[in-house]
């Protein structure tokens, strides 16, 4: 089954995986990648399903931050890589994908070398075979990168981890696209919004996503230098589908 839905992939090809030659296309339901999940079990929904970023959202986020050239970009839940590849545009000191699906992994190690047999002078990009909730995230600098990919509980566990990243005195940049229960950041006193928009997908992606615009936030951890404030706190994520799409909605305060 996961072979029959990774080539039914293949046939509708996002136009990044035409520019760059990489295969990130298509959609593979968890109770295919997640060894411990079974289809009787998908309506937990902690581990989402596989599905790639638009990259003209990750790019409008990483345009808003101040200059990335010493910060580690981690995705959270990498599938097969195309938010890093994307990334990988952009300075960054390293790029770490962490996943949890074997088979997903294995593709995204054969996109990545692509690009760092095209690119040798992007930074270095690693892709880890994990749970998130298990891993140490590291560094004094760091962006992280969330594409809806988890349920609520892990969201809270993450969240945890990046609060004790902050008090120890790292800056951290937290991008969240498709901000499901990005409420939860909302909620911690460590982080604070730094932009938020409802982003509209380029002209070439439409066909590739089921909406034609994303949400997407980002926060800053307060202990950074430089604090901006700005009026994105007036844009409130409204969750449109349960556990499944929030959108960015305009309202003063
Ligand atoms: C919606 S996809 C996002 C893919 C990628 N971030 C992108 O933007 O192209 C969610 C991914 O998270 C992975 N995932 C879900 N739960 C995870 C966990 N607990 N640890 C690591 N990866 C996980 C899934 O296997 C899936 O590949």
């Amino acid at each position: 089954m996961l072979h029959r839905a990774l080539t039914q992939a293949r046939r509708h090809t996002h136009p990044i995986d035409l520019i760059y030659g990489i295969q990130t296309s298509g959609f593979v339901p968890n109770f295919l990648t997640d060894p411990g999940l079974n289809i009787f079990k998908i309506g937990l929904r902690e581990n989402n399903h596989y599905a790639g970023c638009q990259p003209s959202c990750v790019r409008i986020a990483l345009r808003s931050l101040p200059d990335t050239a010493q910060f580690t970009f981690y995705d959270l839940g990498c599938g097969m890589g195309r938010a890093l590849i994307t990334a990988s545009e952009f300075p960054f000191y390293k790029l770490i994908g962490i996943e949890i699906s074997g088979e997903l992994c294995a593709i995204a190690e054969k996109n990545v070398q692509k690009i760092s047999d095209l690119f040798p002078g992007r930074a270095k990009i690693s892709i880890d075979r994990a749970d998130v909730t298990t891993t140490q995230l590291k560094g004094g600098k760091i962006v992280v990168f969330m594409y809806h990919s988890f349920g609520r509980a892990t969201i809270g566990i993450l969240i945890c981890k990046l609060e004790q990243l902050a008090i120890a005195g790292s800056s951290i940049f937290v991008i969240f696209e498709n901000p499901v229960n990005g409420d939860l950041v909302d909620q911690s006193i460590y982080f604070k919004r730094w932009y938020a928009e409802q982003v509209p997908c380029d002209p070439d992606e439409l066909n590739h996503h089921s909406d034609t615009d994303d949400g997407v936030v980002v926060w800053q951890s307060i202990n950074t230098v430089n604090l901006y404030e700005s009026r994105c706190s007036d844009f409130n994520i409204i969750t449109t589908k349960p556990t499944w799409r929030a959108e960015i909605v305009f309202e003063e305060k």
